[in-house]
């Protein structure tokens, strides 16, 4: 071997050009310190069997070791803004009540009656109540929980407020989602989620509302649904429809142990683009995908890059739209797919223009569907309340994302993504190597997500 050969170990190598922490370099105005983090180990190359998918046996496991151990998000505050206000969480045959209580503290209930177990509330209803009265023989329960009425109580000198009050899952918040967890023996949330809280510092995320929700039954198992959105490999192939212009710098980081994300550049320049392209061509592309008004397109001034001069005008007419200034944001918070995954089910893009946040869950009757929830999330207004969110538009497996608004360019996008999963999922059976490879890199927070699961199936 020549001497001067670069030996790289499995996981080293990275698409030739340079890194998203050099690329924002090159904008005008600084990123906050995490974008500038790097978080990757190698951690093995040996393939993921599909079973991990197809496995009923497996989805069982999941349902009895994983779901009931981790902490899940359950809805956004603004969805239980008064006292009596409640939220009903699912997953699997498990059930919480997330309500907020006569004295305004957000508590979570397992949703089944202390008598005979019944349902209080229907699997993913919301709304108001003064008391939980079960529909049965009509137990009443307060907000607090504690049974304070038992119908023909001589009959059951053997139940309590004290014996019989429900049971309750832990409740916390963080950036204004509610998380529950069903074990009451988990560590806090804030230990668990990580490095999130401190690289959310500068987005302010408690201070958006929701501005869009969708439901959508989606064709595969949950997991690989998730993986559909952790890596930037599939962009080129699945959603670049030949815009030349459209390959991302991006960057794939673990932490532990429940926290990954990926951040991928718009409007870069980028040397495995099939041609270089100029700023101003940069910016005609940046236009025509995301076009802010019927304004001219601007001359990029000599100096100056697409992206922030495209990136001060998002800031413009985002903070015309949402009446306040968004200046302060750099370039890269304000265009980049800023994408954070949090353990087993939960993304949240904090950036100004791509605001998403999307939860997963799996069908728990069949293991080849999954349900996903998809939040647009939009800053509030700093002196008003924020709105009640929207009922969710519920979107069955064929039903296509753009008959939902608010979704913009991405409604088809999302379209192109299910398409890929149903494939998947006939491929995982017919498949006859039996597993599937995975990229070192791109596709190293695959590779995590299967481990963190792993952890809890095989504990
Ligand atoms: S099951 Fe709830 S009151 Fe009987
Ligand atoms: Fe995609």
């Amino acid at each position: 071997m020549a001497e001067n050969t670069i030996v790289q170990k499995p996981g080293e190598a990275r698409a030739p050009g340079p890194s998203y922490q050099e690329a924002i370099q090159r904008d005008a105005s600084q990123a906050p310190a995490p974008f500038l983090e790097y978080s990757y180990e190698f951690v093995g190359d040996e393939d993921i069997p599909y079973t991990n998918y197809t496995s009923r046996d497996y989805a069982v496991a999941e349902f009895e070791k994983m779901w009931p151990k981790v902490w899940q998000m359950a809805c956004r505050e603004e969805h239980i803004p008064e006292s009596g206000d409640y939220h009903v969480y699912d997953i699997g045959q498990l059930s919480a009540i997330v309500t907020r209580t006569s004295s305004g503290v957000i508590k979570g209930y397992v949703n089944a009656c202390m008598h005979r177990g019944t349902s209080l509330k229907p699997n993913g209803s919301f709304g108001f109540c003064e008391t939980f009265k079960c529909p049965f023989h009509g137990w009443e329960y307060s907000l607090d929980g504690k049974l304070i009425d038992l119908p023909e109580s001589w009959d059951f000198p053997h139940a309590s407020s004290e014996s019989h009050s429900l049971n309750e899952v832990q409740v916390d918040t963080w950036g204004g989602f509610i998380f529950i967890n069903f074990d009451l023996e988990a560590a806090p949330l804030a230990e668990y989620l990580g490095v999130l809280p401190k690289h959310f510092e500068d987005f302010g995320i408690e201070n958006r509302y929701t501005e869009t929700h969708l439901c959508k039954r989606l064709p595969v198992n949950w997991k690989a649904a998730q993986e559909a959105f952790m890596e930037a490999y599939h962009v080129k192939e699945t959603h670049a429809g030949g815009r030349e212009y459209s390959e991302p710098i991006t960057t794939y980081d673990i932490f532990p142990d429940n926290v990954n994300r990926f951040i991928h550049t718009v409007g870069s320049a980028n040397p495995r683009m099939p041609s270089q392209p100029t700023e101003q061509e940069l910016l005609t592309e940046l236009w025509g995908r995301r076009a802010p008004g019927d304004e001219e397109i601007p001359e990029v001034p000599e100096g100056y890059t697409a992206r922030d001069v495209y990136a001060r005008i998002v800031q413009k007419k985002l903070g015309e739209e949402y009446e306040q200034d968004f200046s302060g944001y750099s370039t890269a918070q304000t265009l980049d797919s800023i994408e954070y995954f949090v353990f087993p089910n939960f993304f949240i893009f904090p950036g100004l223009s791509l605001p998403m946040a999307y939860r997963f869950r799996p069908d728990p009757e069949d293991p080849d569907y999954s349900f996903f929830d998809l939040y647009f999330l939009r800053p509030s207004h700093p002196e008003k309340a924020p709105p009640h969110p929207p009922d969710p538009l519920i979107l069955d497996v064929d039903d296509s994302y753009t008959q939902a608004e608010g979704l913009g360019f991405l409604g088809a996008v999302y379209d192109q993504d299910t398409s890929n999963m149903a494939a998947q999922t006939r491929g995982f059976k017919a498949c006859a190597r039996g597993s599937q490879t995975l990229g070192n890199y791109q596709e190293c927070r695959i590779r995590h997500l299967h481990k963190r699961v792993n952890d809890y199936v095989q504990s």
